[in-house]
């Protein structure tokens, strides 16, 4: 005991000499730095290696040399950035190295899933280990940062960056937000294969009027405390090293002029003490945005806001220094800022070694290294989500089926099963679905294939020929959706079917009376009615990574049961958007089992969703018994909630037991379920689990009128099930009111 505390003694204290260690070496050099110097180390520029916005400067190695630059975007393989990082140290002034950031989204060469696929495992150790090899196989390019994970919940499926996040509940994408960012930043920064991430885009960029990108948000402060800030905070507490700011503004200022998120909430509340990044040209269009009258005065009013780096737009860089000398921001200000950059890259360990991490050795062996790409098909297939299947068309039978039909645009592309934000992704190394069946089926099975129709035109020519292979299957495997360029950053849509002919082709095919197997490929939910009444089977396979094909083989037959389930809800058309299973109940409930009039219902749509979230099904079948709670009242300790899930069919399979709570009167209106809870849990056939969950009254409390946080004693429904539309439920009484010790100040005090 003496020894482990000695021992623990020994290591705090040795955290804190490091700490104050840098903290020493990053003054003594400031001291050192001309006003020109540290602007510049505020900025950042993208090289010419990937285009992921409008780039504004050319020459970056002019501007490096110059000491213009802090930070490069953009830039990697070892040998790129070791070049670059020699320029810098070895031609500049004062010699600090650069830091390389890089959107590392869902892998960097072995690609994952898109991250709301990856978050229909509700695996949060399969995202962390997806988002650790991501940040190895970057790091060896000399990579020191990611922009990720984005963590902005999104209940819009019109906006084009659904894909990036973990979709529409707060809950859930607080635990995916840790497990991403354990995920790259590992255990211990300064180790050369963990790199910093980036919580973006600090705030509510995922809630744009009318999913259109870069849009207005106008929402109420209980809502952005309730449901968009929380997974910012999740990153805070998992040691997150840097944020970034977003493109629109809420409630009329724009994010990155808004001293209320970066001062108040994020730094003095939050006590977060690394570094924020602009989103890309965010200070420029604080100019069209309307709040600044030019150039200069944005830069000073994202100084202010407690923004410490320009990305692309060279604000600072050409305003800063003016707008000290006329007063209108001092040098400690700058000061601050660039002391946060500066501890950064030497918590990084590049002030020892500036070329650590880019190694040509570790690069050639651990980028799209064997384990990674097993990891990856292990990954895609946890992701797929089996949203029908009649008469159990899958998985398939080589046995029986022993003609398959592989049809659809999707099937032999390489390129869109990389998904939106494919990093250094290539699809020379990706697996297409059909080469995916031919492995499968080899030997075993004739594989006939027929592209059927391009994913956007209307051309219908090759429909009779994918009839043709059709008739003479036993099966057809459709591989339709969206191609990878229609989701991610500004690629919103106002129509959210499958593009162009494709569930026409669908259509066309049902008429051979063959079984078919539609296998999904799309980067956001789709409006599906259509696909759900005429196909056998669909299989969800979002955009699955370099090794979708063999991954959604796995599943077609057998080899891997799926269990993955929706983390956002499937509309039936785009006008019920948006759509999101924890909404409110409102005074006029409408209940479809008594249609009657003046409800809150539409004409023409039910309000259900067509796939609710949590929703996905098994080759087998899950019976829940009746929810057991460890207690009706609940007073100052938790109790619990249990449940026995027998698996009743004919597959060992994994189910994803979920738990939300109603909070049924209060002061403020709460919405009908929240998720709290949930678990994952592997069920041999004919064998049952229980599982319990704990209620804790922390996780009752809400934001009311006046910003105060707490929970009312009353009732509270508890319910327990398959998704968030079949549960079971049981109540209990909290037997007294309870306040959250924070309250926050909805103005702000800067
Ligand atoms: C703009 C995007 O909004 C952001 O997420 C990304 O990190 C930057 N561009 C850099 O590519």
């Amino acid at each position: 005991m003496k020894k482990l505390l000695l021992t623990v003694t020994a290591l705090f204290l040795g955290s804190a000499l490091y700490a104050q260690n840098i903290e020493e070496k990053v003054e003594s050099l400031l001291k050192e730095m001309t006003l020109e110097e540290k602007i510049g180390q505020m900025t950042q520029f993208t090289s010419s290696g990937d285009v992921t916005g409008p780039t504004l400067r050319g020459n970056v190695e002019k501007e490096v040399k110059a000491g213009n630059v802090g930070s490069l975007f953009n830039a990697f393989t070892a040998s790129y950035t070791r070049k670059l990082q020699k320029m810098a140290v070895e031609e500049t002034r004062l010699g600090i190295p650069l830091l390389f950031g890089y959107d590392v989204i869902h892998g960097h060469r072995t690609l994952f899933p898109i991250p709301l696929g990856e978050a229909s495992s509700f695996d949060l150790e399969a995202m962390e280990e997806a988002a650790r090899i991501a940040a190895v196989e970057a790091s060896a390019e000399g990579i020191h940062w990611t922009f990720a994970p984005m963590v902005d919940v999104s209940r819009d499926p019109r906006w084009g960056r659904v894909m990036e996040g973990a979709g529409e509940d707060t809950y859930y994408n607080n635990l995916v937000a840790k497990a991403r960012v354990k995920g790259f930043q590992g255990d211990d920064l300064s180790k050369e294969n963990t790199i910093l991430a980036c919580a973006k885009h600090f705030l509510a960029y995922g809630a744009p009027i009318a999913g259109r990108d870069y849009n207005t948000v106008d929402m109420s402060l209980q809502t952005l405390h309730e449901v968009y800030l929380p997974p910012f905070k999740a990153t805070v507490d998992a040691g997150v090293e840097t944020f970034m700011t977003s493109f629109n503004e809420i409630n009329g200022v724009p994010s990155t002029a808004n001293p209320y998120l970066f001062k108040d909430i994020l730094r003095d509340q939050w006590g977060f003490d690394g570094m924020v990044v602009t989103d890309y040209t965010a200070i420029n269009e604080l100019v069209p945005h309307g709040t600044a009258k030019d150039l200069a005065h944005a830069g000073v009013q994202a100084l202010k806001a407690g923004i410490d780096m320009d990305m692309e737009g060279a604000v600072f860089l050409e305003t800063l220094k003016e707008s000290v000398e006329k007063g209108d921001v001092t040098e400690e200000e700058i000061n601050v800022a660039v002391r946060r950059i500066l501890t950064l890259k030497h918590k990084l360990g590049l002030f020892e070694d500036p070329y650590r991490y880019s190694d040509e050795e570790r690069e050639a062996r651990v980028v799209l290294s064997k384990e990674h790409k097993q990891a990856a098909r292990k990954i895609a297939r946890k992701s797929i989500v089996l949203l029908k299947n009649d008469n159990q068309v899958l998985p398939l039978d080589l046995e029986k089926q022993t003609k398959i039909a592989a049809i659809g645009p999707l099937v032999k592309s390489k390129k869109d099963v990389l998904g939106a934000w494919k990093a250094k992704g290539s699809p020379k190394d990706a697996k297409s679905l059909f080469e995916g069946l031919k492995g499968a089926t080899k030997g075993k099975a004739e594989l006939l294939y027929a592209k059927g129709c391009d994913m956007k035109s209307d051309d219908k020519s090759g429909f009779a020929e994918a009839i043709e292979v059709a008739n003479q299957s036993d099966v057809v495997v459709l591989a339709i959706g969206e191609p990878r360029t229609i989701s991610g950053e500004a690629k919103s849509r106002s129509d959210i079917t499958i593009p162009g002919v494709q569930t026409e082709l669908l259509e066309a095919l049902k008429e051979t009376g063959k079984p078919i197997v539609v296998v999904l490929m799309n980067g956001r939910p789709l409006a599906l009615e259509k696909e759900d009444e005429l196909a056998d089977a669909i299989l969800e396979t979002w955009h699955l990574g370099t090794m979708a094909g063999p991954a959604i083989a796995d599943v077609i037959f057998g080899k891997y049961n799926p269990g993955g389930k929706l983390p956002m809800t499937f509309p039936r058309n785009v006008g019920q958007v948006p759509i999101y299973y924890n909404a409110k109940n409102t005074g006029r409930p409408f209940d479809p089992a008594q249609p009657s009039g003046y409800k809150s219902n539409y004409l023409d749509v039910p309000n259900s969703p067509l796939y609710p979230f949590g929703y996905g099904l098994s080759y087998t079948t899950f019976e829940y018994g009746e929810i057991t709670l460890s207690s009706d009242k609940m007073t100052d300790e938790a109790i619990t909630a249990s449940i026995e899930v027998t698996n009743t069919g004919n597959y060992d399979g994994e189910e994803v037991v979920q738990m939300y709570i109603q909070d049924v009167i209060g002061k403020s209106t709460r919405p009908l379920k929240e998720l709290k809870g949930f678990e994952k849990v592997f069920i041999k056939k004919g064998e049952t689990k229980k599982i319990t969950f704990t209620i804790e009254k922390e996780a009752l409390t809400y934001f009311r009128w006046d910003m105060s946080e707490g929970v009312e004693a009353g009732d509270f429904n508890v319910y327990i099930g398959t998704n968030s539309d079949d549960v079971k439920s049981a109540t209990f009484n909290l037997t007294k009111d309870y306040e959250a010790s924070k309250n926050y100040n909805p103005i702000g005090s800067k």
